[in-house]
């Protein structure tokens, strides 16, 4: 791998790879919506924004000079999985199953099974629609980006028709998981979590927007958000993530692409792409962390199955509001909270992007809801020890899903 998002990226790579752009044709099953820029355009974007974004250092993040990726060969995967065995499955997504295995700390070499440290390796399904430009665009980004609220890719493979990632371990896997899987071994996250989560997803957000080549990150959804141990955020799956706009443009043209009920109303009707687009699938997982309901769920009444629609309007009124709030965690916030949680989720869902606050707004808001502290009598509802600390396997059931636009590149 040569530097970050430079000319020698697997990016490139895989525009002189005959084979590899036939592999990811062969993936994407898409329709055209809108007019894209040239795949020229893409990669030169790529490498003129790496002699600028490679400068920038965040003291809560940076953005690495070189990947620091570790090649593994489809074997040495295999050995860290038992062979892909279904007891080491953490769960599937659309890009395919993830499985749990072991590497040594050091030289993140395979190791014993059940010695040295716990990874999670992602195994590209060949029938997915997902495919090696998600792949490509996750080692890419997520290679060189580092912040605490970022999940952090280790190493990958790519041989053959066999592509895997390699990732830090996420004890508590998914939000999505936790909020909607209701499972009696989960308890219920309590709104302190919720709040703790939202802060640290909203600050991985916030380091993606802030340096000048900004990022956006296009599939903000509870799934892709990820808990350690200590309930801490990051988030995951770049295979969306693009550039953001430049030479003063306000947005990018891409073909349409993301999750139904998270992706901005501007973005779905035109395929204009603003930094602006993430806030509002912030504002989603906002408003699914205050009730405790999926942003598109067809088994509801007609009305009410996409969230932002039905429930919008209710956030606005105090009385309202009280009513849609999530019935597991009354009690355990003040009206005051869930006023200014409402007031922001507000703000981030609104029509015009120009009128939704940047993520740095998002994470002092939310800062300041995290200071406002309620006493539940005989119990500190700050507290999140008692909450079930295993990770549970994610079954394949798909709850939401991704679309998008017709045949074509995504520049
Ligand atoms: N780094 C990780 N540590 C622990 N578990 C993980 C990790 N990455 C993924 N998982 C588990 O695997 C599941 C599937 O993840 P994946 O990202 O493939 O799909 P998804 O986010 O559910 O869907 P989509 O394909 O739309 O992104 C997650 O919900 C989570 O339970
Ligand atoms: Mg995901």
């Amino acid at each position: 791998m040569g530097n970050c998002w430079g000319s020698s990226s697997l990016h490139e790579q895989s525009h002189n790879s005959s084979t590899n752009q036939d592999a990811s044709r062969n993936y994407s099953n898409t329709m055209e919506l809108s007019a894209t820029t040239s795949s020229s355009n893409c990669r030169s974007q790529f490498s003129e924004a790496v002699s600028e974004i490679v400068e920038e250092r965040n003291p809560d993040g940076q953005i690495l000079e070189m990947p620091n990726l570790k090649v593994y060969t489809f074997a040495d995967l295999k050995n860290a999985t038992k062979n892909f065995k279904s007891d080491t499955l953490l769960g599937e997504g659309g890009f395919g199953k993830v499985y749990k295995g072991w590497v040594d700390h050091r030289t993140l070499q395979p190791s014993k099974i059940g010695s040295g440290m716990v990874v999670a390796i992602k195994k590209l399904n060949p029938e997915s629609m997902q495919g090696f430009e998600e792949w490509q665009s996750e080692v890419n980004f997520l290679g060189c980006l580092s912040h605490p609220n970022l999940v952090k890719l280790l190493g990958y493979c790519w041989e053959e028709k066999e592509l895997l990632l390699v990732y830090e371990f996420m004890a508590r896997g998914s939000l999505e998981n936790h909020l909607f899987r209701r499972n009696p071994a989960i308890e219920p996250l309590s709104w302190d979590l919720r709040i703790k989560i939202s802060v640290g997803a909203a600050k991985g957000l916030a380091f993606l927007h802030a340096s000048d080549n900004q990022v956006i990150y296009r599939d903000f959804k509870a799934s892709n958000i990820l808990l350690d141990g200590n309930y801490n955020a990051k988030i995951s799956d770049f295979g969306l993530a693009k550039f953001g706009p430049s030479g003063g443009n306000s947005h990018v043209t891409t073909r349409v692409m993301g999750t139904y009920g998270y992706a901005a109303p501007e973005y779905v009707a035109t395929g204009h792409l603003y930094v602006k687009s993430d806030v509002y699938g912030f504002g989603v997982v906002l408003l699914e962390m205050m009730t405790g309901l999926r942003a598109l769920d067809t088994k509801r009444a007609n009305g009410q199955q996409n969230l932002v629609e039905w429930l919008k309007p209710s956030l606005s009124n105090r009385r309202k509001l009280k009513t849609i709030m999530d019935v597991r965690i009354v009690g355990q916030y003040s009206s005051k909270a869930a006023l200014q949680a409402a007031e922001l989720t507000l703000k981030c869902l609104e029509t015009d992007p120009k009128k939704r606050p940047p993520m740095k707004e998002v994470v002092e808001a939310l800062e300041r809801i995290e200071a406002l502290k309620v006493k539940v009598k005989g119990k500190d509802s700050q507290s999140g020890s008692s909450q079930s600390s295993s990770h549970h396997v994610q079954q394949p059931a798909r709850h939401h899903y991704r679309f998008q636009t017709s045949n074509g590149a995504d520049n």
